[in-house]
């Protein structure tokens, strides 16, 4: 009795017998839903009682989970080398008795993006996320990976790319999920990079705008703009523009900009309170590391608004989001002084799972160069 009361299956009234026409499905985290081939519709509430269930425990010995190419889920019984889209938990579901919403805010700060995903079905999502090879960019890449979505890693390296994606794979085998070349230091790269993924004719649901360099040296990239203003901000107000019309077919779609708490700390504009185009690709003698960054992620804020009040009417939305303060990710590289920084306040901190930080050694040798590291190599840029 014990076994069919946490099955929620001691209650034989028909309550949760399914009407004519419904079936009950799971995605691939272990939610039901309920579809309903008459009206082609699908939902997480029992048509009857209204409860929303998960299946409890793992798959019985033998049976493995697959996605078949329309992206739904399905199950191997490969004892008995069968197949069938009924999970066989569906047996021993138990009720999903949510939190009564409160006033309280739903997640905080120390959210992961696991946590808030945690029953979405992004099977037919595609998402691209620019320096998706570390840090804050690879999480949300792996995450979204998992729930289904067809991800799109858009690394300056290759190889760096190549690894996250291996590193995704080794989570989940089946997860979809490719590098491309994307360097914003080169605004020749962003366009090759946006019309390879058009020649692929997909959809883009998700674009996130991550990549970024933090306290660099001052340096000219390939296009003579100042290296941070044109990696944080730049290449990705390019990049907005040359995938709009795909983002617009695709609708409903979004953008994020991940932009950063240190936007207040600066100013562009002139003593007249006009834009000061010479303070976002300042020359050298009026550059500083930490203020350059401050623009740039002034300049996301301002540009992603602004996308949103253009393109929300079109279904495309656009957010600029603050990830938290001095998370320990490979952003403080460029100096050992902000590395210490990022040390001590390590543990007070906002943590990032150890896997998403890529040793930096790799980065030297033996890798493909776009024509702005060459340059670098050279000494002609940064
Ligand atoms: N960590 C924090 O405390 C913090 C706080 C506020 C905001 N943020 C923001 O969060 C975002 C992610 O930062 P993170 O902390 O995850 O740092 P991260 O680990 O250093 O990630 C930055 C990513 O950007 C890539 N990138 C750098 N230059 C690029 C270029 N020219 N073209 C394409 N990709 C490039 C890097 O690739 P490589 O590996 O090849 O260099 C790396 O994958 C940034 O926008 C940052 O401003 C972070």
């Amino acid at each position: 009795m014990a076994a069919l009361k946490y099955a929620g299956l001691e209650d034989t009234d028909s309550e949760e017998e399914l009407p004519p026409g419904w079936e009950e499905r799971t995605t691939k985290d272990g939610w039901v839903y309920y579809a309903n081939h008459l009206e082609e519709k699908t939902q997480w509430e029992h048509p009857k009682s209204g409860k929303r269930k998960r299946v409890a425990g793992g798959l019985p010995y033998g049976w493995e989970q697959e996605t078949d190419e329309n992206g739904q889920v399905y199950f191997v019984d490969h004892i008995n080398k069968r197949t069938t889209y009924l999970d066989p938990r569906l047996a021993f579901t138990v009720e999903d008795n949510p939190v009564k919403p409160t006033t309280r805010q739903k997640y905080d700060g120390n959210s992961t993006a696991m946590e808030i995903l945690q029953g979405r079905d992004l099977s037919g999502r595609v998402a691209i996320i620019t320096g998706a090879n570390s840090g804050i960019g690879f999480e949300t890449a792996k995450s979204l990976a998992l729930h289904g979505a067809y991800v799109i890693l858009a690394c300056r390296n290759m190889s760096r790319g190549n690894d996250a994606v291996q590193r995704i794979l080794t989570e989940w085998h089946k997860a979809k999920v490719e590098a491309m070349t994307l360097d914003l230091a080169s605004l020749h790269s962003v366009q090759l990079f946006a019309e390879a993924f058009k020649s692929k004719n997909m959809p883009l649901h998700i674009l996130i705008c991550n990549a970024a360099i933090f306290g660099a040296p001052w340096c000219l990239t390939e296009d003579d703009l100042e290296s941070t203003f044109q990696v944080n901000h730049l290449g990705h107000f390019y990049l907005v523009q040359l995938l709009e019309d795909v983002l617009r077919r695709s609708s409903p779609a979004r953008v994020v900009v991940v932009s950063s708490e240190s936007h207040r700390f600066t100013e562009i504009k002139d003593n007249s309170g006009k834009l000061d185009f010479s303070l976002l690709s300042p020359s050298k003698k009026e550059y500083w590391a930490m203020l350059a960054y401050n623009r740039s992620k002034l300049c996301n804020i301002l540009f992603s608004n602004e996308l949103n009040r253009r393109l929300a009417p079109h279904g495309v939305t656009s957010n600029a989001v603050h990830p938290g303060n001095m998370m320990y990710s490979s952003l403080h590289r460029s100096w050992w002084v902000y590395t210490l920084l990022f040390t001590l306040a390590r543990p007070f901190t906002k943590s990032m799972q150890s896997q998403a930080c890529l040793p930096r050694s790799r980065a030297r040798n033996g890798e493909t160069a776009t024509p702005a590291q060459a340059a670098r190599r050279e000494g002609r840029h940064c």
